[in-house]
């Protein structure tokens, strides 16, 4: 009320042709679209029916996690969740192909879905987090229903990846909080033999001192040979977290990691990469980051934030640890 009236014009509908073709539409439908009511699978039980019930319906997690075919269908069979993509980052893939190193258990995607991150997962990003901030709202018994449906779909873990996680879980004990003497805070990683190595000497300056330090999630970083995003199939996703960091949700109490957009050039960027690929995972290095990081460069830190931490999270984080 306290502003000028002005006359403007609602802006044409700009949609790309063929989606701009009602006919093609109809055609499409024919092709892709099935109608009818969610039919439970009488060999499963009431918990997991619901979560497929959910998953695949209103939940629609397989519109980023599943890839599509030419004509933008999700595609089926053993494509079904096996990961896809959503606004430049990767949505990993949430069936046997899951490339997680500590393998997701029904407890742990529980508090994951429902509280937006997991002490052994980290946190979402992207555009996962506005649907963790959605099921957050939900009963809680949803985000675990929604997980023991994706889970039997991940399966037994295989025994190399079972193996290489009781090894994680076994540093982590040996790291947690408290068995450290009271200098962890600046402990650094695992610096590379070779001097040379500039990926090893950034991860030890600028990233170490928060991903090593063993202070608890969601405020501290995660060991990142826990993480997703370093042992995914591409590094979209670490990109756009080293460049945009993770900010504040808006309002609410949340983790933060800095940018380093301003700070690192692009083949710092990939040093790093490289470096972290080769420390924190055991699969094959990346292709050549170039392309991805200046897309994302491009983007900025748009669609980039986190979500609060949700009830369970403590308090107050600045009592747990000031060292950053
Ligand atoms: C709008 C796209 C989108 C939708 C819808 C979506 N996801 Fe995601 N999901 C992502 C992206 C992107 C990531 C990677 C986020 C990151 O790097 O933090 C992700 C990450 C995850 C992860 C973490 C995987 C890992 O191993 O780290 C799980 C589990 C997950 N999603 C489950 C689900 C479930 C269950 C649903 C449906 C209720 C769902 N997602 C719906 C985009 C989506
Ligand atoms: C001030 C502390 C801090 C610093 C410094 C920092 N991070 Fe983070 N980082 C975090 C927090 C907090 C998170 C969110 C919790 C999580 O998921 O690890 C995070 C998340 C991440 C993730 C996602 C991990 C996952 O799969 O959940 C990656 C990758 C990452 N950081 C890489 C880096 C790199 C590379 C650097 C150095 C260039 C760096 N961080 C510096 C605090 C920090």
């Amino acid at each position: 009320m306290t502003r000028e009236a002005v006359s403007a014009e609602p802006p044409e509908n700009e949609l790309p042709f063929p989606l701009d073709m009602r006919m093609i539409l109809a055609g499409w439908k024919l092709l892709f679209l099935r109608e009818g009511t969610f039919r439970p699978d009488p060999t499963k039980d009431e918990v997991w029916n619901r979560g497929a019930y959910l998953a695949e319906g209103l939940g629609h997690c397989g519109a980023c996690h599943t890839p599509r075919n030419l004509l933008g269908a999700e595609r089926k069979g053993e494509a079904h969740f096996a990961g896809g993509e959503a606004e430049g980052w990767t949505a990993y893939a949430l069936n046997e192909a899951s490339p997680a190193p500590i393998p997701w258990d029904v407890d742990s995607l529980t508090h994951y879905l429902h509280g937006g991150w997991e002490a052994r997962h980290g946190v979402a990003r992207g555009p996962m987090a506005p649907v963790n901030s959605n099921l957050g709202t939900l009963p809680e018994a949803d985000s675990r229903a929604i997980a023991t449906y994706v889970v039997s779909l991940m399966g037994e873990p295989s025994s190399r990846t079972r193996e290489r996680a009781d090894a994680l879980l076994r540093e982590d004990e040996a790291h947690r909080p408290g068995a450290l003497p009271a200098s962890a805070g600046s402990q650094t990683a695992p610096v590379s033999a070779d001097p040379g190595d500039r990926g090893a000497a950034i991860y030890a300056g600028a990233c170490s001192s928060c991903h090593d330090a063993g202070r608890p999630l969601p405020y501290g970083g995660l060991r990142l040979d826990h993480s997703t995003a370093i042992n995914g199939p591409t590094p979209a996703n670490p990109i756009h977290v080293i460049l945009n960091g993770i900010p504040a949700p808006e309002g609410e109490r949340g983790p933060i990691m800095p940018g380093y957009d301003g700070a690192l050039d692009d083949g710092q960027i990939a040093d790093l990469l490289a470096y972290m690929r080769r420390t924190f995972s055991d699969r094959p290095p990346w292709d050549d980051p170039a392309e991805l990081i200046a897309t994302s460069r491009a983007r900025g830190a748009q669609g980039q934030r986190s979500l609060g931490t949700g009830s369970d999270a403590p308090a107050n984080p600045s009592k747990q640890d000031t060292s950053w």
